[in-house]
């Protein structure tokens, strides 16, 4: 669900730069309506016309990093397809694959000049002579946003073409997007080559998520040390972040990077009740215990230290009334279903993993179950032509590290804790429902107390 943030109902900024929060989300119209071509100009200013090498530079003293899930620095890909063959492309990964995740259509769908002109001047640096932009098929909202936008913008010198495809997990992967667009499935193919190199049509292809161009389209106008006002050193700027779960007000929210992660939660209204943890990162990301995880700040090196990274910027807060097994088993459950089916270790080892962490939640299996997930774990990571194993072992390894202790439990009590919700295509599979006591969570003693009284 998208909800305004605090952030996003400001008054419109100045032309000059916007010296404090928000940024990308300046002016949004708190009505839900994209954003005219007029309205986006008297915000921000007119597109400018930096040279290939002026943007490339700003981008670089930006630090600005990609905001796809990758977070690979975003002025080396350019670098990379401006350096080859011509003419070459640009795509615009409006796929947002990651359930949990509302900010690209936010984007797309409310703000879309700002990510078309990012896209407009990636592909001025790069040599383009077409923009292309990948929806999922249910983004109508985007859509019509982005088709009513492209109808103004008459003095683009590049052409955009619009397209849609399926929504699966895997599709929005890049090597997914290219094969699509070239007329395949919207599956991962084995690289190399990458898009950067032989991409869309067969050119050298720059591929950016929607937010990653937004943040080109400011940094273009307002240069890298405008940029670099907020944020930290490490990290500067500010991304948009879905947090929903146990909050008040889930939505997309502009945050500074360095914000602290109570901050962050009382953006969102507040927690609704006490936390045990947060999944940070998405469905890809790293459960992290709420004690570690409230002392952290949205910024790489503190992420880093509990072993997780922001991924496509998807905060999750679990309450203590959930389990954090059985929630985990339902998304490990998805990603295996979500497999494109090529791969072997991908195909069989996330189906294993995911049924014994579907047992183990319904108490059946143990400390030795969880042993064996471990040890498939580490002979899944690797072994596929995408990074979706890789993604799903991570949530998995971080799952039995914050809920391991649970297991037992589980086996000696039937949990009855209602599911959390957490957004799934096709929704968590079916539970037994079995009276039981809750054995997870907060008051998991006294809860294993009653059980053994
Ligand atoms: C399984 C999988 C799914 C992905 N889905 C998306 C997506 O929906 N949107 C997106 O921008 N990037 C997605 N990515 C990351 C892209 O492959 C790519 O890194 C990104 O679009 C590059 O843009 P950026 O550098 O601006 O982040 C996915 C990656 C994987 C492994
Ligand atoms: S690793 Fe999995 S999702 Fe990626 S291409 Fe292979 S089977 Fe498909």
């Amino acid at each position: 669900m998208i909800r305004r943030g605090r952030e996003q109902v400001a008054a419109p900024a100045p032309v000059e730069g916007h010296h404090s929060l928000p940024r990308l989300l300046a002016g949004m119209d708190p009505g839900g309506a994209p954003m005219s071509l007029a309205e986006h100009e008297r915000i921000h200013g007119p597109l400018p016309q930096p040279s290939p090498l002026e943007l490339i530079e700003a981008v670089e003293m930006s630090g600005l990093r990609g905001r796809g899930g990758a977070d690979f620095p975003t002025a080396r890909k350019l670098r990379a397809v401006a350096a080859g063959r011509r003419p070459s492309a640009v795509v615009v990964n409006g796929s947002e694959t990651e359930p949990a995740s509302a900010k690209d259509r936010l984007l797309l769908s409310r703000l879309p000049h700002l990510v078309l002109d990012g896209a407009m001047l990636a592909a001025m640096a790069v040599g383009a002579r077409e923009v292309v932009v990948k929806l999922g098929d249910g983004a109508v909202g985007s859509f019509d946003a982005l088709e009513g936008a492209v109808a103004v913008r008459a003095a683009d010198p590049v052409g955009i073409r619009l397209v849609t495809g399926p929504e699966g997990y895997v599709a929005g992967e890049e090597s997914a997007v290219v094969h699509h667009l070239n007329g395949g499935a919207p599956l991962p193919t084995f690289v190399p080559p990458r898009p950067f190199e032989r991409g869309y049509r067969g050119r050298p292809t720059l591929i950016q998520n929607p937010e990653t161009l937004a943040q080109i389209a400011l940094v273009a106008r307002f240069g890298a040390s405008w940029y670099r006002e907020l944020g930290t050193r490490a990290d500067p700027g500010s991304a948009l972040v879905t947090i929903s779960g146990a909050v008040s007000e889930p939505g997309v929210y502009e945050l500074a990077f360095g914000t602290p992660m109570t901050d962050l939660l009382d953006a969102a209204g507040g927690s609704t009740e006490p936390l045990q943890a947060l999944l940070v990162g998405g469905y890809f990301g790293t459960w992290v215990g709420s004690r570690r995880a409230l002392g952290l700040r949205l910024a790489r090196e503190d992420l880093r230290s509990v072993g997780c990274s922001l991924g496509s910027g998807v905060i999750i807060a679990l309450g203590e009334s959930s389990c954090g097994l059985h929630e985990s088993a339902y998304v490990i459950d998805y990603l295996a279903r979500q497999s494109a089916g090529q791969c072997g270790p991908c195909v069989f080892g996330l189906r294993a993993i995911a049924d014994a962490v579907l047992a183990m939640a319904d108490g059946v299996g143990g400390a030795r179950e969880r042993d064996r997930v471990l040890r498939w774990t580490s002979e899944v990571r690797g072994r596929g032509a995408c990074h979706h194993p890789d993604g799903a072992v991570r949530f998995v390894e971080s799952a039995m590290d914050v809920f391991g202790d649970e297991i037992e439990a589980h086996a000696r009590v039937r949990c009855t804790a209602p599911p959390a919700g957490l957004p799934l295509d096709g929704g968590a599979p079916a539970r037994p429902r079995r009276a039981g006591l809750r054995p997870g969570g907060r008051g998991a003693g006294r809860l294993r107390g009653a059980a053994r009284r």
